[in-house]
């Protein structure tokens, strides 16, 4: 018997948002019916806000409160935020899956890129005449792609065969696929580990560099999105003194904050033992 946290029992026994939107600006859906659960996600956005969802799926209770919560957490949220959500936020927001129910989270995470590749399709007339790119199949007994694969490893931090099965299914039913999950396991934390070392061996010079230019391009340009900015004042070894203003709409976990934001970046692209702090 799976253990399940009381919110997933709650949104199981009572989903929210189940159903389907006849006029939808955007469908979404993961999964399939041959593989035992399948899920349909339908959005109305308006002025780049969720301001509807719904879904129907055919599923596990996991499943089911999966897409329930996952609703709740777009509802009311600009196309950037929801771009940013990840399979680990929804079970998070569920107060955690059972390891092997964590494809549900997936599926979910699934669809809603799915409903919003369609949209941007839909926007995008150019991009929907142009040729689709293909996606490498790995397990071809549940169609599980390379990239979610890879994607469910490093959300995740997923070590071993067994728990990318629980993530994504791959490699659950005639276990072919198995060997390459397992190459591919192992060039994720190569390649990882290179760009740790890389980060390890940056001069004191080339550190400052990396820095200014990440906070420049990347933090900075995501803060002003909403009205905020961030200043660097000072960089001292691995601490870096920033000044910050505006709120942390557009980062990927509701709970993160602003500091949080700019830290988890820095550390994940320069070196994880970044230390920022905020000065006034
Ligand atoms: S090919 Fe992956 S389980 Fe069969």
């Amino acid at each position: 018997m799976w253990d399940y946290s009381e919110k997933v029992i709650e949104h199981y026994r009572n989903p929210r948002n189940v159903g389907k939107i006849d006029n939808a600006d955007a469908i979404g859906v993961a999964g399939s019916l041959a593989c035992g659960d399948q899920l349909k996600i339908y959005l109305k956005i308006k002025n780049n806000i969720v301001v509807d969802a719904k879904f129907q799926t055919f599923g596990c209770g996991s499943a089911v409160a999966s897409s329930s919560i996952l609703t709740e957490m777009i509802i009311g949220k600009t196309l950037d935020e929801v771009r940013k959500i990840t399979n680990k936020d929804i079970a998070d927001q569920l107060g955690g899956l059972p390891p092997e129910k964590m494809h549900c989270s997936v599926m979910g995470h699934e669809a809603l890129e799915d409903a919003l590749k369609n949209y941007d399709d839909y926007m995008d007339l150019d991009e929907l005449r142009a040729e689709p790119v293909k996606e490498k199949i790995i397990c071809q007994c549940f169609g599980v792609t390379e990239n979610q694969i890879w994607e469910a490893i490093k959300v995740n931090g997923l070590k071993t065969v067994e728990e990318v099965t629980n993530f994504t299914k791959a490699g659950g039913a005639c276990g072919r696929c198995k060997d390459v999950i397992k190459d591919i396991i192992e060039t994720y934390y190569n390649k990882l580990e290179k760009e740790e070392h890389e980060a390890s061996t940056l001069s004191p010079a080339q550190k400052i560099l990396k820095i200014s230019k990440v906070i420049e391009t990347q933090i900075a340009a995501e803060l002003q999105k909403d009205g905020g900015d961030i200043t660097l004042v000072d960089i001292d070894g691995s601490k870096v003194y920033v000044k910050l203003r505006g709120k942390c709409s557009g980062c990927k976990n509701a709970m993160m904050t602003l500091k949080g934001f700019v830290e988890n970046t820095l550390r994940e692209t320069v070196d994880k033992n970044i230390e920022v702090i905020e000065v006034e």
